[in-house]
C-alpha cells in the first residue's frame, strides 16, 4: 500500500455509470474516458488520488488486502464475499436492486432436496439454513435463468431489477434475501493511516448522496 497515494477500486458496468456522476460531484474526475480505454488504472484531476475499475467480485478482495484503499462495490458482492475484512461506511443508494429467489411460474416435480442455481453460493447456502431448508447448490456464474426450465435447478437466486428477465424465461420472483445497493467499502489500515484524506471523501460522497 503507497501511503502517499489514495487508490478507489470501481465496480465496471452498470454501476460504473451511476457511481461517477458522484464522484464527479464529489470533485473526483477521471483524467481520461473510463469507457473507452483499455486501461485498468486511471489517474484523477487529483494529483495523489487514482481510480481502479475491475469486476465488482474482486473490489472486496483488492480492498480487504489493501491494494486498493477503498472501494465501490453492490452490496451483493460485499454478503457473498463476507464484510469482516473492512469497513462499510456509506450506501451510496445507486445500482438499487433486490436479490432474491426465483422458481418457474409453472413448477413442474419438484426434487425432495431444493435445487438452487445461483453464483451467490454463500448468501444462497445461508439463507436457506436459516429458513431451516436443506437444499442442493448448483453454482452457476451466468444464464441462471435457464437452469429451471432446463431441469437443473428447482429455483434460482439472482439479482432482480426490472424483473424483465425472469418474465422472460417464465420465473416469477419468490422471497426476497436483501436489498441491494452500491456501497463504498474501505481498508481498515488505510482508515487509520489515511484518515483524513479518506473522510474528506467519504463527506464529500455523502454531501452528493443527499443532494440527489
Ligand atoms: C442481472 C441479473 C439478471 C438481470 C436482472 O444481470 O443476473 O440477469 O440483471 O435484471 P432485470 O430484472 O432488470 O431483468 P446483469 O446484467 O447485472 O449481469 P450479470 O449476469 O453479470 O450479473
Amino acid at each position: 500500500m503507497n501511503s502517499s497515494n489514495l487508490v478507489i477500486a470501481l465496480t465496471k458496468g452498470r454501476i460504473l455509470e451511476e457511481t461517477l456522476p458522484l464522484f464527479q460531484q464529489a470533485d473526483i474526475v477521471p483524467e481520461e474516458d473510463v469507457f473507452k480505454s483499455r486501461k485498468l488504472l486511471f489517474d484523477t484531476n487529483q494529483d495523489n488520488v487514482k481510480l481502479m475499475v475491475i469486476r465488482g467480485s474482486d473490489v472486496p478482495t483488492y480492498v480487504e488486502f489493501g491494494s486498493a484503499d477503498m472501494g465501490v462495490a453492490g452490496k451483493d458482492l460485499i454478503l457473498e464475499y463476507g464484510s469482516e475484512g473492512f469497513y462499510e461506511p456509506l450506501d451510496l443508494q445507486i445500482a438499487a436492486c433486490r436479490l432474491m429467489t426465483a422458481e418457474p411460474v409453472n413448477p413442474g416435480p419438484m426434487s425432495d432436496c431444493l435445487k438452487v442455481a445461483t453464483k451467490f453460493t454463500h448468501i444462497a447456502k445461508k439463507y436457506f439454513a436459516e429458513q431451516g431448508k436443506q437444499i442442493e447448490l448448483i453454482k452457476l456464474n451466468g444464464a441462471l435463468e435457464l437452469a429451471p426450465s432446463l431441469g437443473l435447478a428447482d429455483a434460482i437466486v439472482d439479482i432482480v431489477d426490472t424483473g424483465k428477465t425472469l418474465e422472460a424465461n417464465n420465473l416469477e420472483p419468490k422471497e426476497l434475501i436483501a436489498n441491494i445497493s452500491a456501497r463504498v467499502i474501505v481498508n481498515k489500515a488505510s482508515m487509520k493511516i489515511k484518515n483524513a484524506i479518506i473522510r474528506q471523501i467519504l463527506g464529500r460522497l455523502r454531501d452528493a448522496v443527499e443532494s440527489n
